[in-house]
């Protein structure tokens, strides 16, 4: 199955034909504008959408702001949608969305009854079930065969050493770094029968890490099942439950964009049978030394 293509926002942009949602010329509407709908179980318009949203971009593991910069919506009306306050998005913020949220063809119909107000089954993640979080592969991805053959050998090695993987992809911003490790994972899920977890650590941004390693391993955690609730406060016990959770299980981990050694060093499994792959512009010098990461360094695409 074409996973990754039906994934990627343009083509989610077909599935909705303008005559298929019932949008107004306004545009959004507030739900505090217009009373009733008429689904059976939301308490209120608007609430519906908010709670398959929210379930789903959990389930994504992304952050408000991290769906927001994806879908090119504001965090304000992404916080808005979640909270029940707008109901009846237009038919172009569901595109974006569903595109955003990488929705399967079942679950873009889901979004369109949740915009109608009717109540659906619930799309977050249940516990123990397989995670598929790898983002869109890129149309058109081209060259990087001797990095893809390296990611290849490394991951055949760990393998017979019982160790875990780790691959530090390391190079400057645009180079490609999230392109190949997404788009080697694709070629790689089929290896890790327990699921494949992204997270991208949002490590481009000056100053402190946009997401600390506490907020990452409650995202992974999510991904992994445990209810939001759940999720240990402290980053010892969360590191120690994600392990645990990870342990005799063969999953890829995908940590993106991490912002130095540090920032990934809690997240990274323990289990042999796991691989993880980082990118990050920075050489990652203390995962390699301390963690035997193989390193690649990433220059420039030749025609690029
Ligand atoms: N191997 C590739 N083939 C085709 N396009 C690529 C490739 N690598 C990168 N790109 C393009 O360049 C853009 C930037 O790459 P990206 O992986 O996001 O960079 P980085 O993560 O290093 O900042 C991507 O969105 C994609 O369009
Ligand atoms: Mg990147």
């Amino acid at each position: 199955m074409d996973l990754a293509r039906s994934r990627s926002p343009t083509s989610t942009l077909s599935s909705f034909g303008p005559s298929t949602i019932p949008v107004g010329p306004a545009g959004e509407r507030n739900a505090d504008g217009v009373g009733g709908s008429s689904g059976a179980r939301p308490s209120r318009p608007g609430h519906e959408l908010a709670r398959v949203l929210r379930g789903w971009r959990e389930r994504g593991l992304l952050t408000q702001e991290q769906l927001a910069e994806r879908s090119r919506m504001g965090v304000r009306t992404i916080r808005r949608l979640e909270s029940g306050h707008t109901f009846r998005p237009t038919a172009a913020s569901l595109r974006l969305l569903a595109g955003a949220l990488g929705l399967s063809d079942d679950e873009r119909m889901l979004l369109l009854a949740a915009a109608r107000g009717e109540a659906a089954a619930p799309p977050a993640q249940a516990a123990g079930s397989v995670p598929r979080q790898l983002p869109a592969d890129v149309p058109g991805f081209t060259g990087r065969g001797e990095q893809l053959r390296r990611l290849d050998a490394v991951l055949a090695e760990g393998g017979a050493a019982g160790a875990v993987v780790i691959s530090a992809i390391a190079g400057a911003a645009g180079v490609g770094k999230t392109a190949l490790a997404v788009h080697w994972a694709h070629g790689a899920a089929d290896r890790f029968p327990d699921g494949q977890l992204y997270i991208d650590l949002g490590g481009r941004a000056p100053g402190p890490p946009t997401t600390t390693s506490i907020q990452a391993l409650a995202l992974l955690l999510r991904g992994l099942g445990v209810a939001g609730d759940r999720v240990p406060a402290e980053l010892e016990a969360a590191a120690a439950r994600y392990r645990s959770l990870l342990a005799g299980r063969r999953l890829l981990v995908v940590l993106d964009d991490a912002r130095d050694a540090e920032q990934v060093r809690p997240l990274l499994p323990g289990a042999p049978g796991c691989a993880v792959v980082v990118t990050s512009r920075d050489r990652l010098s203390g995962l390699v030394a301390i963690h035997g990461a193989h390193r690649i360094l990433l220059g420039p695409l030749p025609d690029a």
